[in-house]
């Protein structure tokens, strides 16, 4: 006999109350499908996590002399993030204090005063109203603060990646991203300086929820059959040797590569552990792109017995390190999600190039390795991404069957000693695992449930 599984009426079991009730919604093992659908679940989302955690904002290569500025985005709140004229990093809301309007309408510039479009108020780039047209027709004292830009409270930098929060009650940025910094510092210190300049994006947009990409994230299960087609690519120019992904190819739980869960949301894939530590060896490992051997072969001829070590700075680093909600770093490239609405993500791949402020590899050096990086953004980004994004579309269009309510993430959930807490309380499982998954969304539900407390400042 066929076993019906029994439906309330349409559109869901769940009435106006459990709509809230978090612990429903996120189960140790499987997620509520209206946590990726439901409107009001997304406007939520976008205050008590884009707002109630450090939310990666921009990098201070973005803005390295003061008065630079960029717009970004914290959650759906429009932002300037300025370095203001005495050089602090500032995060102010775009948005004029007095009839609304976005102030500032360019992507990026250089700046000590923003002035608004719409009936020509000024404020200084520290955010305080500088004046406005024709005073003498308000009555009001102009220069009361609540008429000087909203900023987000707290503004920190790690490393020169820029994060903000509304909590006041936020731990110190380094205490909150905890052991993931190291693996950050691991992820800059190749570089020589231990530095990247960050520069233009490869955009891409899906019509999926934003939560779809970071789930994705750290996930080694799906490499095999998404990124088929990549796969068979690299195995086609790497012979025997693993290339790009290509440890993905046979049993991936078998290889040393592991996936491990450091708090707060955070958590990295480290393949490193399959790489060959000698110069070069990274290199071996790139993905394959149009033209490879031909810069190899150059390398080779300008460069010498250097070329390998430099073909490795080039190369993208074998970990893709995630800090949730927004960014993960992965191989040369900075990735940001950006959620548009619901059912909609902006999927930003900016690129990094190195620098060489002591002159120890030499301008020429310089300018091939950063136009090869450039060139990696051919490779996963363009081959690889696309698999992905197409997943998070036809969740999204399968998680509009209403009926069937659930997302499982209990890969490796329940087997005795294949995920292992460590000493120093981060929480290790093999590649395939989706253990990360289950531990990010213990943080979400968190989040979700805190009645932060949330502040925005203006300048006096
Ligand atoms: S809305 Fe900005 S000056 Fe009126
Ligand atoms: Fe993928």
């Amino acid at each position: 006999m066929t076993a019906l599984e029994k439906v309330g009426s349409p559109p869901t079991r769940l009435d106006g109350t459990a709509l809230h009730d978090w612990d429903y919604l996120v189960q140790e093992d499987r997620a509520h499908r209206l946590i990726y659908t439901n409107p009001a679940i997304f406007e939520a989302e976008m205050t008590r996590i884009f707002g109630g955690t450090w939310t990666y904002l921009a990098h201070e290569s973005e803005i390295p002399k003061p008065n630079d500025f960029i717009t970004r985005r914290m959650g759906l709140r429009p932002l300037i993030i300025v370095r203001d004229a005495e050089g602090r990093l500032r995060a102010l809301y775009n948005r004029c204090t007095h009839r609304g309007t976005t102030l500032c309408r360019w992507d990026k510039g250089n700046t000590k005063s923003f002035q608004c479009p719409y009936h020509g108020w000024n404020f200084l780039n520290s955010g305080k109203l500088r004046g406005v047209p024709w005073p003498e027709g308000y009555a009001d004292d102009m220069h009361d603060p609540k008429y000087n830009l909203a900023q987000v409270p707290r503004v920190e930098s790690y490393r020169g990646f820029i994060f903000g929060t509304l909590n006041v009650d936020a731990l110190p940025l380094l205490e909150h991203l905890g052991p993931i910094a190291e693996i950050v510092d691991q992820w800059l210190d190749r570089n020589p300086g231990g530095k990247v300049v960050v520069c233009e994006a490869n955009r891409f947009r899906y019509k999926g929820n934003w939560k779809l990409a970071y789930d994705n994230s750290c996930d080694g299960y799906h490499v095999a059959y998404s990124h088929r087609s990549l796969l068979e690519t690299e195995n086609r120019f790497g012979g025997e040797n693993a290339k790009g992904m290509a440890y993905y190819r046979n049993s991936p739980d078998a290889q040393p590569m592991y996936m491990r869960y450091t708090g707060h949301g955070n958590h990295f894939k480290d393949k490193r552990p399959n790489l060959e530590q000698r110069p070069g060896g990274l290199w071996a490992l790139e993905s394959a792109h149009p033209g490879m051997e031909h810069y190899e072969a150059e390398f080779i001829k300008r460069y010498g017995h250097r070329a390998f070590a430099l073909l490795d700075l080039a190369g993208s680093e074998p970990v893709n390190i995630n800090i949730f909600p927004n960014l993960s770093l992965l191989g040369n490239h900075i990735q940001v999600f950006e959620p548009v609405s619901v059912d909609e993500t902006n999927a930003i791949w900016y690129g990094t190039m190195i620098v060489d402020e002591d002159g120890s590899l030499g301008d020429d050096a310089v300018t091939d390795i950063n136009a090869l990086r450039m060139r990696t953004q051919e490779g996963f980004p363009n081959f690889g991404e696309v698999d992905d994004i197409a997943n998070f579309e036809q969740i999204q269009r399968g998680l509009m069957a209403v009926e069937d309510e659930w997302v499982y993430m209990n890969r490796g959930f329940g087997i005795p000693g294949r995920v292992k807490t460590m000493e120093d309380g981060t929480i290790t499982a093999p590649a395939t695992d989706e253990a990360f998954m289950r531990e990010h969304f213990k943080e979400w539900k968190r989040l979700m449930k805190a009645r932060a407390n949330f502040a925005i400042q203006r300048e006096p």
